[in-house]
């Protein structure tokens, strides 16, 4: 198998490596760039739990190469709070509305959340709503995640 060398920025670092063409992005940020909140869960495209950013929008990372991120700029999890640790307005928001339980789908949902909402784009509800819809819990009912969504919309939170 051919090897690559790749270099691209990871949540604010410069990071270089030598990968294999096989290599999905998704195992690249875990395995060689530590970055573990890049959940795995279905590995083919449909639960949304590897979601990063790459160049400001959301991508499964287990259906891109990392031979593909050459040169793009990429966001985990780990890179959307502030250095002195404050929230990102979306993990926030998902905290305020007990959106998560066991926190294996989190880090998916809130980078979609984040690429709809980055840079003062402002997404209707029910664009929101149809990106989790890409998104798969085995926990929280939803119900959760949907009021962190509507809130970001600008919508009057409503109880479950
Ligand atoms: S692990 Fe990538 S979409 Fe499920
Ligand atoms: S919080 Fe457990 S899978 Fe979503």
């Amino acid at each position: 198998m051919s090897r690559h060398r790749i270099e691209l920025s990871i949540n604010g670092r410069r990071h270089a490596g030598e990968v294999e063409a096989r290599v999905s992005l998704a195992d690249f940020l875990r395995d060689d760039a530590g970055y573990t909140g890049v959940h795995l869960g279905c590995e083919h495209g449909v639960c949304g739990a590897c979601t990063v950013m790459v160049d400001g929008e959301a991508v499964r990372a287990c259906l891109m190469l990392a031979v593909q991120a050459d040169g793009t700029v990429v966001v985990t999890a780990e890179g959307l709070a502030a250095p002195d640790g404050t929230l990102h307005p979306v993990q926030q928001v998902m905290l305020e509305e007990h959106a998560l339980q066991c926190g294996f789908c989190t880090p998916g949902v809130v980078m979609t959340l984040a690429a709809l909402t980055r840079d003062g784009r402002q997404p209707s509800e029910q664009q929101l709503l149809a990106a989790l819809s890409g998104h798969v819990c085995r926990c929280t009912g939803y119900q959760g995640i949907r009021r962190a969504a509507k809130r970001l919309a600008g919508e009057t939170l409503e109880p479950s």
